[in-house]
């Protein structure tokens, strides 16, 4: 199905760009998807019923409006995940990275043994949530990131599994923050958020800080496994962007490199779209030939993988430029909801490639050398190197 995406989108951007299919409406251009994401009053985001099941019931930001609560719990995080760790996390990234290149002995598989491992290794130790003794912190996220975002049909045995992972995730953080509270500092995430409760900070309690990291690690490292690989798998689709991107690993130019993975990205992004309600009659693309009315209630999909290869707004979509202007990129959403993440991203995402890159590589002969999926998550690709 997603093969077809972007002809659909191509049609539909041209015929129908807010189009009403049953009681979801899907907006195609890049000025509507804006649109969208930048009125969070009028499109709200429907995560709330979900995040309830995975956080037994504690309020996270990713469900709330733009409301007082909203500003203060992300103001609040934004005191303990700071810019200034982006070095740090860049660095260790690529260490890591380095690592398993050079013990893969010239066969690797970029999304599980690569990119999945680095990801959650990083910011696993980052976060200060270590995996669990009897269970494992990729595969526990990982489900319940496809709870949250994924599971469009509510297959009961996932939320079987949900039932069962979410209350030991929560209680595998409250294990771990009782134990920070007996033990020294240490500079993480949760360190920092134990010394401003210890300071009597609003918005530390025990209860706050394992939501917050559980957001984290729910909303966060599962999907640089979904869309760096598939970034890889667009590299190798094309030689010349390939060998550019390679020669800006080699010669460690880290912003040259990053602007040839999220163009890349651009050709396969995380989702088609992103799930939206209205919250109240809004008139989208007002003053234009094709301004819809969206009644409250309706369901939206913005649709920003179409927004990003909108040619009214994005010079020459088909073509690969990593000389892009910012703008033309929606892959970390838009408005209030925009990527917590995104900073992180920006610094650490392309890094996960560049020791693979910095080799001389090719995909490995059949079918495995190829991005397979499972539904919307990139599943294995491997890569030969020398
Ligand atoms: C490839 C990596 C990532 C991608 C593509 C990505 C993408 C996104 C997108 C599209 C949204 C907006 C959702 C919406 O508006 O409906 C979002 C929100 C969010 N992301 Fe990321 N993300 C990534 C990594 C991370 C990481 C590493 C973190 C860790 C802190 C993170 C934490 C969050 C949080 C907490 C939100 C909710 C923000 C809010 O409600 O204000 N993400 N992400």
């Amino acid at each position: 199905m997603f093969a077809v995406m972007p002809w659909f989108f191509s049609v539909l951007r041209r015929v129908k760009p807010v189009a009403k299919i049953g009681n979801m409406v899907l907006t195609s251009r890049y000025d509507d998807v804006r649109e969208v994401f930048a009125n969070d009053q009028a499109f709200g985001v429907v995560y709330q019923p979900k995040l309830d099941i995975i956080m037994g019931g504690e309020p996270f930001f990713l469900g709330m409006g733009d409301t007082p609560r909203y500003r203060h719990d992300t103001d609040v995080m934004r005191k303990v995940v700071v810019a200034d760790d982006l070095p740090r996390l860049a660095k260790e990234v690529e260490t890591r990275a380095g690592a398993i290149v050079a013990s893969a002995d010239g066969r690797i598989e970029v999304v599980d043994a690569l990119v999945r491992r680095v990801t959650f290794d990083v910011l696993a130790d980052y976060f200060g949530v270590p995996g669990p003794v009897e269970g494992d912190l990729r595969v526990w996220a990982t489900r319940l990131f496809e709870f949250q975002f994924a599971d469009q049909v509510n297959d009961p045995a996932l939320r079987a599994e949900v039932d069962r992972i979410g209350p030991a995730l929560r209680a595998h953080i409250d294990t771990t923050i009782a134990q920070r509270h007996n033990a020294s500092f240490k500079d993480d995430v949760l360190g920092r958020c134990l010394e401003r409760q210890k300071a009597g900070e609003s918005g530390f309690s025990d209860v706050q800080i394992r939501t917050a990291l559980m957001g984290f690690i729910v909303g966060g490292p599962p999907q640089p496994p979904m869309v760096v690989p598939q970034a890889m798998e667009q590299l190798l689709r094309r030689p010349r962007a390939l060998a550019e991107a390679q020669s800006a690993a080699r010669a460690d130019d880290d912003e040259r490199l990053r602007r040839y993975v999220f163009e890349a990205m651009r050709f396969d992004p995380l989702a088609p779209g992103l799930p939206r309600v209205a919250l109240q009659d809004w008139t989208i693309a007002t003053g234009t030939r094709h301004a819809t009315l969206v009644t409250a209630g309706t369901q939206v999909l913005a649709a920003f993988a179409s927004a990003m290869m909108d040619p009214r707004r994005v010079a020459d979509p088909k073509r690969f430029d990593s000389e892009r202007p910012d703008s033309d990129y929606i892959h970390f959403g838009h408005g209030l909801h925009q990527c917590f993440g995104r900073h992180i991203n920006r610094a650490t995402l392309h890094l996960m490639l560049k020791p693979l890159l910095k080799t001389h590589l090719r995909r490995a002969p059949g079918r495995e050398g190829r991005l397979r999926k499972r539904g919307a998550f990139a599943d294995r690709l491997v890569v030969l190197f020398e």
